[in-house]
């Protein structure tokens, strides 16, 4: 991984806090952001020395990726917030849009044909891009099928801007995975809760290369 990219991930619940576990086993160093700057802090303990906490804004503006761990509903006023310091960066989006249906599942909290991928690329500040990407698996599946071995499992990432394909490609490997690209961010449906590709969708598991083209010439 090219050491000058920064990478930057507010919001340290149970995927922000394996996002940022994976990327530093695999070398990256990593900004920490919270509300809670302590919690940060002693994350970054926790995660060792390419940790570190910052307050959320320094740290969006240090990074040149920006990865908000944040539920779908909360994240344009985290664009509005941060609209300044987000201009010009690459946001990866790991958003579901869903919520809990109250019978012990989830459902979806947006049209049928929608994605928040889409959604979101509308919303984000100029100059910023959007990449759907380290939302395909559930978080126990993103800790546990890391550096697998002897073949990685992929994670799939959408994305219209080739400029950063590499960059995320270079975050994905680093994370320990295959990076996949499924296409424009018009295919974030797809890799989101409920899509073909997603672990809680009809793919239903994590899979290797080679079974995502066998999965695919069968579509
Ligand atoms: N859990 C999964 O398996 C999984 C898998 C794929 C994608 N995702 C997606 O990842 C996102 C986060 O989900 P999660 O499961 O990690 O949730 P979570 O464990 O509840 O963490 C969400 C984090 O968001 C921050 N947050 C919560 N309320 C906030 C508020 N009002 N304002 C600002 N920040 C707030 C908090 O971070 P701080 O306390 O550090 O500020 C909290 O730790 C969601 O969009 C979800 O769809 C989750």
């Amino acid at each position: 991984m090219n050491t000058k990219t920064t990478v930057a991930i507010v919001g340290l619940g149970k995927i922000g806090e394996v996002i940022a576990t994976n990327l530093a086993k695999g070398n990256q160093p990593v900004i920490l952001a919270s509300r809670d700057l302590e919690k940060a802090t002693s994350l970054a303990t926790k995660i060792g020395s390419l940790a570190t906490a910052k307050p959320i804004a320094e740290a969006i503006r240090e990074a040149d990726v920006i990865i908000p761990a944040l539920y779908f509903n909360l994240l344009q006023e985290f664009f509005k917030t941060y609209a300044q310091e987000l201009a010009g960066k690459i946001i990866v989006d790991v958003s579901n849009p869903i919520a809990p249906d109250g019978n012990g599942g989830f459902k979806k909290i947006i049209g049928e044909r929608e994605s928040s991928g889409q959604i979101l690329s509308q919303l984000i500040p100029k100059s910023a891009k959007l990449v759907k990407a380290f939302g395909t698996l559930g978080a126990g599946s993103l800790a546990s099928a890391a550096f697998n071995q002897p073949e990685r499992k992929v994670l799939f990432y959408a994305s219209d801007n080739t400029n950063s394909h590499q960059l995320i490609e270079e975050l994905i490997t680093s994370s320990g995975f295959e990076p996949f690209h499924i296409g424009g961010i018009d295919q974030s449906i797809r890799i989101e809760v409920f899509g073909d590709l997603h672990e809680f969708g009809r793919l239903g598991r994590t899979v290797t290369r080679e079974e995502v083209k066998a999965a695919l010439a069968h579509a």
